[in-house]
């Protein structure tokens, strides 16, 4: 059966696309979280150098592998080569993006809650351990979050059911340069708190002496994690790119802008931390219990308070479209069954899983395997394992195993534009990344030490 396939309007829907799956909760509530509970500054320096180094390059072989293929990845591979091994980067795809859907929809289901407490302007008059106990009573509870949770898997679902230039590209262009606007009235207010330069210090100023083979193993994950890459997320995207789209310059595009976010949200957040006495190592509520605080402070705070959280729950819809989409392509494609009727089973059983992630914040925190909660246990698998492992692949099967004539023939645009920075790629995803992310695995999880 021979569908013809979508594909994106313009070249600013590329790009808004691409970004709109990598800005998400990943850069203003995941990154604030584990950069506090790394070290700060030690943890954005490792975070930047692996995005520069590991990052870029495999997000510029999965645009590659993507673009040439025009499949879903299962089908990708299988045309690009002969091995049925590289299936293993769709499966692993496909696992990981059960697991992080499953515990985004429980932030996301935060964000729905935070929404609504903006608007009833509850945040008013309350001070620093108020707003705290807000989101421990709120997130702690059974019902409300569930219920959150299963609102937004099914916005999710709505979307990807409507089709990608319907559905994605529409919501994206507008909405998330608001979002940063936002957030750099937010910076401007927390770098004038009183004790807020120690927050600045705290993120800027790196303390080596804090490294650790787990600092390094989450930073990696976290460099896949914010730019979306390692289970095919967008190389699917890729499937739906034009000819004429510059693959380097998207890469580098999409990279920035999502570092610059996360660190924008970083510096709202850190000076609050300090001003306000919470503490870095707050863990996963650390934005909903910082911002809040600010937002008390600022003029027209109620107003800011409720577009940040409603645009905060659009960059989370923006990026959980993006990973159903795997899932709905894998199924769809592979398993020839509508694209509808995948939506729906992947979406019903992933709202499932992810009930027990939102769970396990309260009434199951205390059932632990290997030592971490659901909703831990499934992000440490995913990003710090899943993700990693099917960017080495990726690289080493662009590095190794494609056609370089083809490498060539994607980057250039079949010898229409100049090839930018082709030695540093080539050399990254032949020995640096792969070699890279083998030794901070091993590293991480102690099979290696210096
Ligand atoms: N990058 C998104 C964020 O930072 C999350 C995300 C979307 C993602 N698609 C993904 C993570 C694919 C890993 C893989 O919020």
């Amino acid at each position: 059966m021979q569908i013809e396939r979508d594909s994106f309007t313009s070249k600013f829907g590329v790009i808004a696309a691409a970004a709109g799956s990598a800005i998400g909760l990943g850069n203003i509530w995941k990154f604030p979280y584990i950069a506090g509970e790394n070290g700060g500054g030690v943890f954005l320096v490792v975070y930047l150098v692996f995005i520069a180094l590991i990052g870029i390059p495999v997000m510029m072989s999965e645009f590659i592998i993507g673009r040439k293929a025009q499949q879903n990845v299962f089908g990708a591979f299988r045309s690009l080569s002969k091995s049925g091994f590289w299936q293993i980067i769709g499966v692993m795809g496909v696992l990981a993006a059960f697991f992080i859907l499953s515990f985004y929809g429980t932030v996301a289901s935060w964000t729905i809650e935070y929404l609504l407490l903006a608007v009833k302007n509850s945040f008013a008059g309350k001070n620093a351990d108020q707003i705290g106990e807000m989101f421990t009573v709120f997130s702690t509870g059974t019902y409300k979050p569930v219920i959150y949770q299963i609102v937004f898997m099914a916005l999710t679902a709505l979307i990807v059911m409507g089709g990608i230039k319907k559905g994605i590209e529409k919501y994206t262009k507008i909405l998330m340069p608001l979002l940063i606007v936002i957030i750099i009235y937010l910076d401007i207010t927390a770098i004038a708190l009183k004790g807020g330069s120690e927050g600045l210090r705290f993120l800027f100023n790196p303390d080596f002496t804090k490294l650790t083979p787990h600092l390094f193993i989450v930073a990696l994950g976290h460099a896949f994690f914010t730019l979306s890459l390692g289970m095919g997320v967008l190389m699917t995207y890729a499937s739906y790119f034009n000819k004429d789209t510059n693959i380097t310059g998207t890469s580098i595009s999409v990279a920035v802008a999502d570092t610059v976010i996360a660190i924008l949200a970083g510096v709202a957040i850190f000076p609050a931390v300090f001003a306000f006495n919470t503490q870095p190592t707050e863990g996963p509520g650390l934005v909903f219990v910082t911002l809040p605080n600010i937002f008390e402070l600022i003029p027209g705070g109620y107003i800011f308070s409720i577009l940040f959280f409603l645009l905060l729950g659009v960059a989370a819809l923006t990026s959980s479209i993006s990973i159903l989409e795997v899932v709905v392509a894998y199924l769809s494609e592979e398993k020839n069954i509508t694209r509808t009727k995948a939506t729906i089973i992947a979406a019903s059983t992933i709202t499932v899983s992810g009930i027990l992630c939102t769970l396990s914040i309260g009434p199951l925190k205390n059932f632990l395997l290997l030592g971490y909660n659901i909703f831990d246990l499934l992000d440490f698998i995913a990003s710090n394992i899943l993700l990693p492992l099917g960017g080495m692949l990726i690289s080493i099967f662009v590095g190794w195993k494609l056609d370089k004539s083809i490498v060539i023939d994607e980057l250039s645009n079949y010898g229409t534009i100049r090839i930018m920075f082709f030695r540093i790629f080539l050399f990254s995803v032949r020995y640096l990344a792969p070699i890279a992310i083998f030794f901070v695995f091993l590293y991480g999880i102690g099979l290696f030490s210096f």
